[in-house]
């Protein structure tokens, strides 16, 4: 079991941190992306053995996942605030600005691969939660190549968790669709 005040702890710091983002393409609170990765990764722990999962870290990872990369929170701060474990995670979930494009996500996918289950359980359901029907401006090269990513997201990170893993293959499979 994962300590639900703990849950309404960082979902606060979350919201704080992202205060004033919205949702890409609409105007909705960012918080609509964020709980939706918690919701996968806290219906993940009823799907199979959570035997060795740190239930705590997993779902403050998910609440957390994009503060370093998209708000002005620092790494320090996290350590601070839910300590080193949590940013640890958080940090292998952020993309290096200073690598060239192309290279920024297979770095963070070894750096999760590294770090261990949690990350690959926040990065799978960030995925699966981003795979719906894209927005109306995106180009189809760029379809096609946010489908390869998650081609290259399952295929990293696939054996960590069956249950997120064969939610992401059908989540790439409806996206076809779209491609
Ligand atoms: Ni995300």
């Amino acid at each position: 079991m994962y300590n639900p005040d703990l849950y309404q702890k960082t979902l606060l710091f979350a919201a704080e941190a992202h205060q004033g983002q919205k949702l890409p393409g609409t105007e909705l609170s960012y918080l609509v992306h964020l709980s939706n990765v918690a919701m996968e990764v806290l219906t993940a722990f009823t799907k199979e053995s959570a035997f060795a999962i740190d239930m705590d870290l997993c779902m403050q990872a998910a609440l957390l996942h994009d503060t370093l990369e998209d708000t002005a929170v620092t790494f320090e701060q996290l350590t601070e605030v839910f300590g080193s474990k949590v940013a640890i995670v958080v940090m292998a979930l952020t993309k290096n600005a200073d690598l060239p494009k192309s290279e920024r996500m297979p770095d963070s996918l070894d750096r999760v691969v590294k770090v261990g289950k949690e990350a690959a359980m926040v990065k799978m359901a960030d995925r699966i939660v981003n795979l719906q029907p894209p927005p109306k401006h995106w180009s189809k090269e760029k379809r096609i190549a946010y489908k390869k990513e998650a081609q290259l997201i399952l295929n990293k990170l696939g054996t960590f968790h069956k249950y997120l893993s064969d939610r992401l293959k059908q989540k790439i499979k409806d996206y076809q669709a779209f491609c």
